[in-house]
């Protein structure tokens, strides 16, 4: 029995994060392997019970539990609030809190959404690459940081910084990741402006050494982005540090068109992870019964293989969400002329009738 933490957090969390129970629900109903789930709080609804983004019962839970299942966090009801007390900082506490350092962001083009996709279907078709963004280290955590008064002016301060283990740690898993995939890394850093960098780019050399069945390039950021848009298809795994992965990741996300599709795991070094849509909170949408669950059914998938060891079972998910697709089913986000559009829980419905069927 694995234990999986539910945190559905803001906005259209909730809903996402309900359909995704649906299949859970139906797996356990119909195999051997029972997911037990609990409930937990994280972002703005911590916030508004507890007073805190990420309350200490929401740490002890994730401690006792094998997976967790998260939603989406943030909105502008919170958006005043002091940083600390921010929906974001629960996300990036609970990252932190459990080491997950490894934050692995795919964006793969489902033939039936080639359409989507703001890039020519030539460029894009049939692409699939791996983000492996480091998440707990770099210019988000660094020190020192803050806003004070310097020579009578404000003067804002962040700090890049990685030791060298973070960064030999974040090169393992990509090497690891891209020894089952193609067989490529690309680290991508600001190697001829930042020090940082610099040893990012040796330390990945270093590691890469363990690998010689991995080949290993690098491309500095900017070129990294206009690469992403102008041939994605050159890449199989990206590593790269905590803000740039940042960026990039959107922007592969977008290239598939469908952001509301990809889902995302963030692993500690026993492969422990927290499992979550790509996209945001959506306020705007939320309470619509119209967001798009599959990111978070495809979340449920990406948990049963790198944490819970269920192949068989993540592949059931990914050709249940393939079959639905097939017969033209959409929600709104990723629907275009002639497809059939539904709804947020009838979209869950079609997943788990096609898990069943
Ligand atoms: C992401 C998000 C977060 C990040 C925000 C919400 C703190 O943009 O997961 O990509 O910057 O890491
Ligand atoms: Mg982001």
């Amino acid at each position: 029995m694995s234990k999986i933490l539910i945190l559905p957090g803001d906005g259209i969390g909730k809903e996402i994060v309900a359909q995704a129970i649906k299949v859970i629900n139906s797996l356990n109903d119909n195999n051997d392997m029972g997911m037990s789930l609990e409930d937990g709080l994280i972002g703005g609804a911590a916030y508004d019970e507890t007073g805190s983004p990420l309350p200490d019962e929401t740490i002890k839970l994730a401690k006792n539990c094998d997976s967790i299942l998260l939603g989406a966090v943030g909105g502008p009801k919170w958006e005043s609030l002091e940083r600390n007390l921010r929906p974001e900082r629960g996300l990036l506490g609970i990252r932190s809190e459990l080491d997950l350092f490894s934050n692995l962001r795919p964006a793969i083009l489902y033939p039936q959404l080639a359409n989507a996709s703001s890039l020519k279907s030539e460029i894009v078709s049939g692409l699939d690459l791996m983000i492996v963004r480091e998440l707990v280290g770099g210019i988000y955590f660094g020190k020192p940081r803050g806003v004070e008064i310097k020579d009578g002016e404000r003067f804002g301060i962040n700090s890049a910084t990685y030791y060298e283990s973070e960064i030999a740690r974040i090169g393992h898993s990509a090497f690891q990741i891209a020894q089952k995939r193609g067989k490529h890394v690309c680290s991508v850093d600001k190697a001829n402006v930042l020090e940082v960098c610099e040893l990012w780019r040796e330390v990945m050399e270093e590691v890469s050494k363990d690998y010689p069945d991995v080949t290993l390039s690098h491309l500095y950021v900017d070129n990294a982005a206009m690469q992403l848009v102008k041939d994605p298809k050159q890449f199989d795994v990206i590593v790269t540090s905590n803000l740039f992965g940042d960026v990039l990741s959107d922007c592969a996300a977008m290239l598939t068109g469908s952001i509301g599709m990809l889902p995302s795991a963030s692993l500690n070094k026993n492969n422990y992870g927290m499992y979550e849509p790509i996209h945001g909170s959506a306020p705007d949408i939320s309470g619509k019964d119209i967001a798009n669950p599959l990111a978070t059914i495809l979340s449920v998938s990406m948990m049963l293989r790198y944490s819970l060891n269920q192949e068989e079972l993540a592949k059931k998910i990914d050709i249940a969400v393939i079959k639905v697709l097939d017969k033209g089913y959409r929600t709104a986000d990723i629907a275009f002329e002639g497809d059939k559009v539904v709804g947020t829980m009838e979209m869950g419905d079609l997943i788990v009738e096609a898990l069943e069927s």
